[in-house]
């Protein structure tokens, strides 16, 4: 068959979503084919927005027919290169962010139904709007998209309470590669009629199908936070710190976040003005929150208490509680900004990796230990959700190094060194920022022959034609132990 061409594309796609959102010039495309932090650039024949599902359906449909990938886009804040197109420019673009719709909100049954393209800030607001918690908090939730969160499963600060994505979705909606609507709306708790088909799509990447609506679950709304800094000694501290707070609080426990001395130097480096919540340097602290329906009072007694046991038994060497809204937000601040202080500086080897709990202090330990026998001056920007056992261990170019110079010479062995370390432990090498193209081809290394055939043969079931995402996920045809190329 003759792939189309460009203007043939950009003329057919037109007449479904109309010409002024079927984009077709150099200029239009650019924004969409290059990814957030500028790491992957990519081209596209043509880019849509369609308004609607019916749409989405008759642009796949027509793809599908004329043998035209596609690559779904959200937000566009993937870390993993996973929502931009290939250099070929074959592909086109489906961008969701015309699909922002918020259905309905249910606060009996406790859900909402969204479009896909809908800001996980505005899905926050309708729920609030209801006197109701949407929990999933991430760092680019102005931007990044439900659809998106959806195809990435995405996790953040709030998981150890409420769990990542995948357990907060109850319903989806996707079109097909082919351009068939799977219609999985459905707002149940319980329905056990056979496989649990919408999770297939969670985590997916874009790879089975687009997502283009769903049904959330939704909390009941904390009218109460208490938010502390504390200094610990070691990271084997924190974890038992962390126990201490579960004692004290069970499932008020929100998020429990390890920031290492070089991260809190480097915000702070990077925001200017912002005092340090606690005196002196560490070199290893926690941030953490309790959320609850009581009342403030009774919630700061419980985090004192977590904090109180843990100074007598050595576990916390200094803490601050945050004594006004004012002050949890500016100790979050300095958490949250911990990403684009790092992208600001340049020259960061980013490995997110997750290992059981009780494996994580270990872990970090020999995972600084290689790195320092890499480059001994690298800066350690380690820190994270560290009560989901995910550690965000992001090596940082010495201060008299360059970005090229660092990455050149360490890039690949220190991804190596600590995704080795992470999967010898019984850990992940991509806890919740996804594979996308970044961390493709590794997964031959770490996932077994019989997960990679598994995965290929799901793929090849909904997508034969291979026209959805190409190129993202599944390692490449040729890599050495690739299912099929066998
Ligand atoms: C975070 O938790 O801040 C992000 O997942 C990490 C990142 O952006 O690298
Ligand atoms: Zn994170």
């Amino acid at each position: 068959m003759n792939t189309p061409t460009s203007e043939a594309i950009v003329a057919s796609l037109s007449a479904i979503v109309g010409s002024q959102t079927c984009l077709g010039t150099e200029a239009e495309i650019k924004p969409f084919v290059t990814d957030y932090r500028g790491l992957y650039v990519g081209q596209a024949a043509a880019v849509v927005l369609p308004s609607s599902t019916e749409q989405v359906s008759q642009v796949m449909a027509w793809c599908h027919e004329n043998g035209v990938a596609v690559v779904p886009q959200g937000g566009n804040t993937s870390l993993m290169g996973g929502a931009v197109p290939g250099a070929d420019g074959a592909a086109i673009v489906l961008n969701l962010r015309r699909m922002n719709q918020v259905l309905a909100v249910d606060p009996i049954n406790d859900t909402m139904t969204l479009q896909a393209g809908v800001t996980l800030n505005a899905a926050r607001t309708a729920a609030e709007d209801a006197a109701r918690l949407f929990p999933l908090r991430i760092g680019s939730e102005g931007s990044c998209q439900i659809g998106g969160n959806i195809a990435t499963n995405a996790g953040g600060t709030a998981v150890l309470r409420y769990g990542n994505m995948r357990d907060l979705v109850l319903g989806v909606e996707a079109v097909l590669p082919d351009g068939r609507i799977y219609s999985g709306l459905r707002g149940l708790r319980k329905d056990n009629t056979g496989y649990d088909l919408k999770q297939l799509f969670v985590g997916s990447e874009g790879t089975l199908g687009i997502v283009t609506a769903a049904v959330l679950k939704l909390m009941p709304l904390p009218r109460t936070s208490s938010v502390a800094l504390a200094a610990v000694p070691d990271p084997a501290a924190a974890v038992a710190l962390l126990g201490e707070a579960k004692k004290a609080a069970g499932q008020m426990v929100t998020a429990f976040e390890l920031i290492s001395g070089p991260a809190l130097e480097l915000v702070l480096e990077y925001l200017g003005n912002v005092r340090p919540p606690l005196e002196g340097r560490h070199d290893w602290m926690v941030l953490i929150e309790l959320t609850s329906g009581g009342s403030s009072e009774s919630l700061d007694q419980s985090l004192m208490q977590a904090l109180e046991s843990g100074m007598e038994s050595g576990l916390v060497l200094d803490a601050a509680l945050a004594q006004s809204v004012a002050d949890a937000q500016s100790f979050w601040r300095i958490r949250e900004e911990i990403s684009d202080a790092q992208t600001r500086t340049g020259g960061s080897i980013k490995c997110d990796v997750s290992v059981p709990l009780s494996c994580i202090a270990g872990f970090i330990e020999e995972a600084s230990a290689a790195v320092r026998a890499l480059e001994p001056q690298a800066r350690m920007i380690v820190y994270g959700h560290m009560g989901d056992g995910n550690v965000h261990f992001n090596p940082l170019r010495p201060k008299d190094r360059t970005a090229k110079e660092f990455l050149g010479a360490c890039y690949d062995k220190v991804s190596h060194a600590v995704d080795s370390l992470a999967h010898a432990a019984g850990g992940s090498i991509s806890a919740e920022h996804g594979i996308g193209v970044a961390k493709r081809d590794d997964l031959t290394q770490y996932k077994s022959a019989v997960e990679l055939e598994l995965m290929w043969q799901v793929k090849k079931a909904l997508d034969p034609k291979n026209l959805l995402n190409p190129g993202k996920v599944l390692p490449a045809p040729g890599a050495a132990s690739t299912p099929g190329n066998e």
